[in-house]
């Protein structure tokens, strides 16, 4: 192993660019070559390669997104397209591969690995937290707190007028940051895609409550993998129950921002940990399991899913 790639891919995650700059920086300290991919698949396909220098990563760390861009490419979902990876970094001469992204991320990593024996450690940089094999993603805990910050802004409108309001958080078809806030921000319930409500029962309770003089609801629902599902839940709430509820849809204001000091460890720790990874032969993501760095070969990560346990709804109904 004499010269790494690194790049990100999917949607950015706060806490990228401390891993990038720990995977850099640990690589170059071992003697290492380092080159960015910039741009995700895409960049790779299209070649954009270049080196990446101790000094090019230097105050990054407490910046959100990702210094290197990113992009959804549905070229590498093809095996043509993977095959073109594979010739842009041999003719970079990169000889392992660190992949920071998501679930789609590490599947089209895990395929590039088998199809082309390219050495590859993965990095889980999402705000999904939705990866198989680590406790937490990175990004996952400043999507949440920025989700927080939101929730108790509306809590404050929300009491004055004596409203109830759905805030609609991210997390494609994963629950975690709805339940997380739904906890921390003292919601009424939460909706998450794997467990069905009943809106009629959903719609009396939050009547019933309004009425023992409740000043305020908040209900969160997860987006399921469809943006704008709360406006439809809305229309739900009013037809079966005549509930007026307002919507909020927080949306990509969470993916952005000042990553908070856990993603920046933990961003540090797996980008440390992939590059000795690699150097061990590759196949594995970086992970962090149980508070230890730990290791979760690629296959797995994204063929068993991941979710908070439902523990956390439970606690929501009860506290509400
Ligand atoms: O996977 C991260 C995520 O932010 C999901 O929570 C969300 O569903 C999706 O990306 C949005 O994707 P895009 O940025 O392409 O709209």
């Amino acid at each position: 192993m004499r010269r790494l790639g690194i790049l990100t891919s999917g949607g950015d995650a706060p806490g990228m660019n401390a891993a990038i700059r720990a995977a850099a920086r640990h690589a170059l300290g071992l003697g290492l070559e380092v080159s960015a991919v910039r741009r995700g698949y895409a960049g790779l396909l299209a070649g954009d390669i270049v080196p990446l220098a101790r000094a090019a990563v230097a105050n990054i760390i407490q910046r959100g997104g990702t210094i290197l861009g990113t992009s959804r490419c549905e070229a590498f979902r093809t095996p043509a397209g993977r095959a073109q990876a594979a010739d842009r970094l041999r003719e970079a001469r990169i000889d392992g591969l660190i992949v920071i992204g998501g679930d789609g991320t590490l599947r089209g990593a895990t395929l590039l690995a088998e199809e082309h024996d390219i050495p590859l450690a993965a990095v889980p940089g999402t705000i999904d937290n939705d990866i198989h094999g680590t406790d937490t993603t990175i990004g996952f805990d400043t999507a949440v707190n920025t989700a927080l910050e939101a929730i108790d802004r509306i809590r404050d409108t929300a009491a004055s007028l004596e409203r109830v309001f759905l805030v609609e958080v991210m997390g494609r078809e994963s629950g975690d940051i709805a339940l997380a806030v739904g906890v921390a921000g003292g919601a009424e319930d939460v909706l998450v895609p794997d467990v069905p409500t009943d809106l009629l029962t959903l719609g009396r309770e939050l009547r019933q409550s309004a009425e023992r003089g409740k000043r305020s609801s908040i209900v969160v629902v997860a987006e399921g993998g469809e943006p704008g599902h709360a406006f439809r839940v809305a229309d739900d709430l009013r037809e079966l129950s005549q509930l007026e509820a307002r919507v909020c849809v927080l949306g990509h204001i969470q993916r952005g921002g000042i990553p908070t000091a856990r993603d920046r460890i933990l961003g540090s720790l797996l980008g440390t940990a992939a590059v000795d990874i690699l150097l061990d032969g590759g196949g594995m993501m970086a992970a962090e399991r149980g508070g230890a760095v730990a290791r979760t070969p690629l296959r797995d990560t994204w063929e068993h899913r991941s979710s908070m346990a439902n523990p956390l709804l439970a606690l929501v109904r009860d506290l509400a």
